[in-house]
């Protein structure tokens, strides 16, 4: 039967028939191995693939040139080693009827000067990149010819492999800082007026058309208004969208609103949770009424309805839902088998942005199976051995996804739950409202759960005869943690701890001074709650700079609010002890670089982040009862086998403990646990 939901509906663009309108736009997962696309990245492309997507955009920004050093992980395009790679990645998606393209660029000066090569960074003119901290050489008449060449040169490349077609990325990257009145100084032919700005991208285009011919689909993913004063004004935007779309060497515009060369900025382009949902869907739409012209657009249409509204309303040709698939890559497949629902939701939390920077690798918060697709499915097989009785002790993150895997896995599954309420530390992390949106983290497993007729006992504090009444064959402990103070010479009765602000027992004192030596979100959220309750506060940190276990992303809103609500932030430096002095507290603050500096603050109240320390009395108790003694084997976690050594073998179930309940991480390290050891049940 055939559907007449928009999102569904095939779309021509050019020869090439896009079966549906869901894309995922360009991004750079860094899982490329010597910029090359090898199975970690076909795998992970294929999967949005076998999902249902029209459309995948393979890439972010595959480098043209030599002198564009990966800032990121990206793909080396200037390279023909790539070809064989992305044909085989292309197949693997074509096997699925997806359409297969790639951004390629040149990053101009947004990259770092020292790195691969230590060529020098260029750009139009020598203006810095506050992001990459580049000072870029003005593009002189040799680098122009060459690079050129250079761009001509991966096009025929992604063609050779079979590509469907291939985008330009021009947003803050090289091509746009020709166009952009805050980045082109120039007074010569590729600067002042508008013709001269496009004069490097005329010149691409046609070395391109030259090379591909005028059947290869090429694209071009612009900003259309830099949106900020010097920059790229809508007016202009506008002219050179038309422009493009009239050149007759454009075959669709994929649009982009904003500057990213802050973080920032940057936010505004790829919002975070907490800002709009689509914030310039309407933008993108009128780009597509001046124009009449194929239209793409990606900036956080994270939910399915969103996005069959902006086909239905003919704003847009193709909707981009790129973390979205990050989140879910079989998004298209739930919507024509009416699974909807089922959708594991994109809850904005830009782990896998942040990660590509701060870890090398694009990681989702709460789908531990993306970018892992070798070794974690993204549907659970059923298990071929026996069918176990599997007890989860702790409805936090982990536990759901303990249990959420072992009953996929067709196991008879029981959670306990000591509270009244699942969720854990991710709901903690909800009661600053704005990341309530992580809620969804919780609410689609327990929507699962149900769904998988797990049954969840609240208000249950389990101890080792409540667990051995049940008879187990496996207990999973996910009883999480319970915060700890840092170490404090004194003063330990005196301190508040992060966790009874975020939860509202303890209110935010008029004079706060807030002490975060553990780096991430668990601190920043209970200093944003103090900061809007309207209190004095200052943020102490023994850090270089505050919060380095999140990434710049992140950053963002937190520093809006402490600057907008006048936060002192102080950097290297510990805090030692607290003592009490008539009704005020009083923090000695010392330092590790100099060894007898100190100093004091007066304050009403003084609030601590310095991790948990693992609930782990349960799973002490059931330890010497079980057959692996708690024991895993971590060779054959990686590598295949059973995980659960004989170490006892009167033992009458095998007990093992995920998440926090092993030691203080975060919301991905209990998921990935959850489902890495629920797959071995
Ligand atoms: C990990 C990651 C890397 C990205 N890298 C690029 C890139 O190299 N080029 C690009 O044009 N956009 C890049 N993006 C932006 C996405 O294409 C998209 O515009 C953005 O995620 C907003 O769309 P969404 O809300 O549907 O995710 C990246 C996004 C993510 C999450
Ligand atoms: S990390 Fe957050 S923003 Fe990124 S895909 Fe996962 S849920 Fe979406």
């Amino acid at each position: 039967m055939t559907s007449n939901d928009p999102l569904l509906q095939p779309y021509q663009l050019k020869h090439l028939t896009l079966k549906n309108r869901v894309m995922s736009t360009s991004h750079e997962p860094a899982y490329s191995e010597d910029g090359m696309p090898k199975e970690r990245y076909r795998l992970y492309h294929a999967e949005k693939a076998k999902g249902g997507m029209a459309l995948t955009m393979t890439a972010g920004s595959a480098i043209v040139s030599r002198d564009s050093p990966a800032a990121f992980g990206n793909l080396h395009v200037y390279d023909d080693r790539i070809v064989p790679w992305l044909a085989e990645l292309t197949d693997a998606c074509h096997e699925h009827d997806c359409k297969v393209m790639i951004q390629i660029t040149h990053l101009g000066r947004r990259t770092g000067w020292n790195k691969a090569d230590w060529l020098p960074v260029l750009s139009a003119s020598p203006v810095h990149e506050p992001a990459h901290r580049a000072f870029p050489k003005t593009i002189e008449d040799w680098d122009i010819e060459r690079i050129v060449v250079d761009y001509a040169a991966a096009a025929q490349r992604c063609q050779a492999a079979g590509l469907d077609g291939i985008e330009f990325e021009a947003y803050g990257h090289l091509m746009d800082g020709f166009w952009s009145p805050a980045t082109n100084q120039r007074d010569d032919d590729f600067g002042g007026s508008l013709d001269n700005r496009l004069r490097f991208t005329g010149m691409v285009l046609d070395a391109v058309r030259a090379a591909v011919g005028q059947k290869f689909v090429v694209g071009i993913r612009m900003v259309a208004d830099e949106d900020f004063e010097k920059g790229l004004s809508k007016e202009e935007g506008v002219e050179i969208a038309r422009r493009l779309a009239g050149s007759g060497k454009v075959d669709f515009l994929n649009i982009i609103r904003g500057s990213i060369e802050t973080d920032a900025a940057l936010t505004k382009v790829i919002p975070v949770t907490g800002m709009r949902s689509s914030p310039h869907l309407d933008f993108a739409g009128e780009i597509r009424a001046a124009t009449k012209f194929p239209t793409f657009h990606a900036a956080r249409i994270s939910d399915v309805a969103t996005a069959r509204h902006a086909i239905a309303t003919g704003k847009l040709d193709m909707v981009g839902m790129t973390r979205a698939h990050i989140a879910d890559p079989h998004i298209v497949k739930k919507v024509m088998e009416g699974r909807e629902h089922e959708i594991r939701p994109c809850v904005g939390a830009t782990y896998c942005l942040d990660r590509i920077y701060e870890g090398g690798e694009a990681l989702c918060i709460h789908n531990a199976a993306t970018g892992r697709e070798a070794d974690i499915p993204h549907i659970i097989p059923r298990t071929q051995g026996p069918k176990r009785k599997v007890i989860v002790v702790g409805a936090g993150a982990g536990g759901l996804e303990a249990a959420r895997v072992a009953a996929e896995r067709g196991h008879q599954v029981t959670m306990l739950e000591a509270s009244s309420q699942a969720g854990g530390q991710v709901r903690l992390a909800t009661q600053n409202p704005r990341r309530k949106e992580l809620i969804g983290i919780i609410d689609w497993r327990l929507a699962e759960l149900d769904r998988l007729g797990v049954e969840i006992r609240y208000d249950s504090w389990a101890e080792k005869d409540d667990v051995l009444a049940l008879s187990p064959d496996v207990v999973v402990i996910a009883t999480g943690g319970l915060p700890q103070n840092p170490p404090l010479t004194a003063g330990d009765h005196l301190v508040t701890s992060s966790w009874d602000i975020m939860a509202g027992s303890i209110k935010p004192a008029e004079n706060v001074l807030l002490y975060d030596d553990n780096g991430g979100h668990q601190g920043m959220g209970a200093a944003e709650l103090i900061a809007n309750s309207g209190a004095r506060l200052e943020l102490v940190s023994p850090e270089r700079f505050f919060a380095p276990e999140m990434g710049g992303m992140n950053h963002v809103p937190y520093m809006r609010a402490f600057q907008e609500k006048g936060v002192t932030i102080t950097i290297n430096t510990r805090l030692h002890s607290v003592r009490r002095e008539g009704n005020q507290l009083v923090a000695e603050l010392g330092s590790d670089f100099a060894d007898g500096w100190r100093g004091e603050r007066r304050v009403d109240q003084v609030v601590v982040e310095h991790g948990t320390l693992p609930l782990d009395d349960l799973y002490l108790a059931l330890k010497p009862l079980s057959k692996n003694g708690g024991a895993i084997d971590y060779e054959r976690l990686v590598n295949g086998g059973d995980i659960f050594p004989a170490r006892n073998p009167q033992g009458g179930f095998v007990v093992f403990r995920i998440g926090d309940a092993v030691a203080s991480r975060n919301i991905h390290a209990a998921i990935y646990d959850g489902i890495r050891f629920g797959l071995r049940i």
